[in-house]
């Protein structure tokens, strides 16, 4: 049997759709990669508030940010999605950003954040289906924020209890991305395995 083995450190990326100044998902994101790279990954930010992708179909494909952003998925081997709750959904720039991709996402593992006065749950799920729909895997678990408990005024995250979560996802999302990656990759390159979903993703 043939192995593919994947280089050694796993390309997490993360990206921002809030649009907002003093935005609680965003600044959670930016910490949760800070811990993403304490354990061994190598993170990147795609912030949407500064990169701004197109609707999709509304301009060339050679954009400047369409460019930007396929590149940055295409570099992933997992990610990290951060929204804010709207009317119990994901933000419009998230949606957009699925849009562009489908089978980019196929074999990679991905982690959520949403914040929400309530849990945003509906919101997490809503990520997962779309997710699932272009055969990516998901984090049994996400990470809830809950602004005017978690942060202070000075935006700093107060709540032990989600420190600690977050430490836990981006430990989890390191090492279970990195061994699902690693499997498709490998399942990929052996021509002579067919019947694995990876097979369907062979040029
Ligand atoms: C259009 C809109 C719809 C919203 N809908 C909800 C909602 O359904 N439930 C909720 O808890 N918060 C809702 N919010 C509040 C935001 O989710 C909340 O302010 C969040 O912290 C914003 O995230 P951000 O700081 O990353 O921008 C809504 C805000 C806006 C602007």
């Amino acid at each position: 049997m043939t192995t593919t083995v994947l280089k050694s450190k796993i390309n997490v990326l993360g990206v921002g759709s809030s649009m907002r100044h003093r935005s609680y998902s965003t600044a959670t994101l930016k910490l949760i990669l800070d811990r993403v790279v304490d354990n061994e990954g190598e993170a990147k930010l795609l912030d949407l508030q500064e990169i701004r992708l197109p609707m999709l179909y509304s301009r060339p494909n050679d954009s400047k940010e369409i460019v930007q952003v396929t590149e940055l998925v295409k570099w992933a081997d997992a990610f990290i999605l951060a929204t804010p709750d709207y009317h119990g959904s994901m933000s419009g720039s998230i949606k957009n950003f699925f849009d562009y991709f489908w089978s980019e996402f196929a074999g990679k593992t991905f982690g959520y954040i949403v914040a929400s006065h309530e849990k945003g749950l509906t919101a997490m799920d809503q990520m997962r289906t779309a997710v699932r729909q272009c055969y990516g895997w998901s984090m049994p678990y996400g990470l809830s924020i809950n602004p005017e408990i978690d942060f202070n005024d000075k935006m700093d995250l107060i709540s032990r209890k989600l420190l600690l979560r977050l430490d836990m996802l981006a430990r989890d999302l390191v090492v279970y991305g990195k061994l699902i990656r690693e499997q498709f990759v490998n399942d990929l390159h052996q021509s002579s395995l067919v019947n694995t979903f990876a097979g369907y993703y062979r040029n």
